[in-house]
């Protein structure tokens, strides 16, 4: 029996199929490769020593669907494939409602329709919005979207829930990623944006390699101890680790679950800079911008119930993020380009 990992190409993906590989799993890789490149899972397959089975295909493709289910035993699936990138979502609102939404229902029409009803899926802490408290908890109500990213996710929670009410053989594990950093510490696979980074670390490790001037820091007025924004960080092999112990959960009849994945810290953009400086010896030049629309102060998750239920906490530190981004960056400027 293998696991399916849509989306296993990208940059939580990838690190996810190398943490299942060294948990012993089969693992088979799905990807339409729209933002992301096969050499990722050449290299995981050079970190565990094992091969990884990766059809090239497209979630919104229903017979390249029905094929791999029809060949595989699958017995659970994580889903990481989507589009991710806010702006854009923002610009492109279908493309990201046809891609992350239709993708998603064609995935769970044909999961059922192969008797395959474990799913792992990809939410974010985007879906609470602007939380009236912090550490966020899971029982914490979700809130506005600012953005069709955002919108994505909430609804496809509420899809998954709905299906696993309609039908309590299905075991759903939705997990709210807080800010996802760092990289693999062989500095073989990372994370590759396309274009200018929309977000902090890799705007960072940008600046550091010499490809962008200085960061912008959008905001220093925020109700934050320095004024800039606060978020939590967490390594993506933590992350990654997160889904193996998921996968454990679903093994046990989960029903329907939700944890948030976070370290319970929150660090402003300055801390990171700070971090990243004193962690990789370079100096990372920047100025005050004005704030980012639909950016909140403060965002920062309670891990307590993924430890409590999960066995899982993250380990790593800012430090530690910090030195596997650079390490990642400096080893491949130009990401899996040559
Ligand atoms: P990523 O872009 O690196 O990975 C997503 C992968 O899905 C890419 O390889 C892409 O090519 C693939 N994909 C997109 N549409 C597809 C389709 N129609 N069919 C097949 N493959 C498709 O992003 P990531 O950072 O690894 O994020 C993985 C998941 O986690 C996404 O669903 C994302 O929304 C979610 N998430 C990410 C973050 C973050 O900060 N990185 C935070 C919260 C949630
Ligand atoms: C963003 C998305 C969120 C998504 C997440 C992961 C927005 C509003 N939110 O979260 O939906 O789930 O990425 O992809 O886009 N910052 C700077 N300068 C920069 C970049 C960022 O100061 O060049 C600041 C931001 O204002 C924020 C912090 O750094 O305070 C983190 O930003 P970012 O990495 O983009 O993540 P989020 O905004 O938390």
């Amino acid at each position: 029996m293998s696991i399916l990992v849509t989306g296993g190409a990208g940059f939580i993906g990838s690190h996810t199929i190398v943490e299942l590989q060294q948990a012993g799993y089969d693992v088979i890789a799905l990807d339409n490769l729209s933002n992301s490149s096969e050499t990722a899972l050449k290299r995981v397959e050079t970190i565990t020593n094992k091969p990884v089975k990766f059809y090239k295909a497209d979630i919104l493709d229903k017979d390249a669907l029905n094929n791999i289910f029809d060949n595989e035993k699958i017995e659970c699936v994580i889903h990481f494939a989507g589009l991710k990138a806010v702006g854009e979502s923002v610009k492109k609102p279908l493309l990201y409602y046809e891609n992350n939404i239709s993708g998603t229902i064609n995935l769970l029409n044909t999961m059922k329709n192969h008797n395959v009803k474990n799913i792992i899926f990809s939410s974010s802490a985007t879906v609470y919005g602007n939380p009236s408290v912090v550490p966020i908890t899971e029982d914490c109500k979700k809130g506005e979207c600012t953005n069709p990213y955002g919108w994505t996710k909430s609804m496809l929670e509420q899809i998954l829930t709905d299906t696993q009410h309609a039908d309590n053989e299905w075991n759903v594990i939705l997990l709210r990623y807080f800010n996802p950093i760092g990289a693999h510490p062989s500095g073989l696979i990372g994370e590759d944006p396309s274009g200018i980074p929309n977000n902090l670390m890799p705007y960072i490790t940008q600046v550091a390699v010499g490809k962008r001037d200085e960061l912008g820091i959008f905001g220093n007025d925020y109700d934050t101890p320095d004024g800039t924004g606060v978020r939590d960080y967490i390594h993506v092999v933590d992350l990654a680790k997160g889904h193996v112990k998921a996968l454990k959960k679903i093994n046990e009849k989960a029903g329907l679950c939700i944890y948030n994945l976070g370290t319970g810290k929150g660090y402003s953009v300055l801390d990171v800079v700070h971090n990243f400086e004193k962690a990789n010896n370079i100096k990372i030049p920047y100025s005050i911008k004005p704030r980012r629309e639909g950016d909140i102060a403060a965002c920062y998750a309670s891990p307590k119930k993924a430890k409590l239920e999960l066995d899982w906490q993250a380990n790593f530190d800012l430090v530690d993020m910090c030195r596997d981004s650079w390490n990642w960056q400096s080893k491949n400027p130009n990401g899996y380009k040559e």
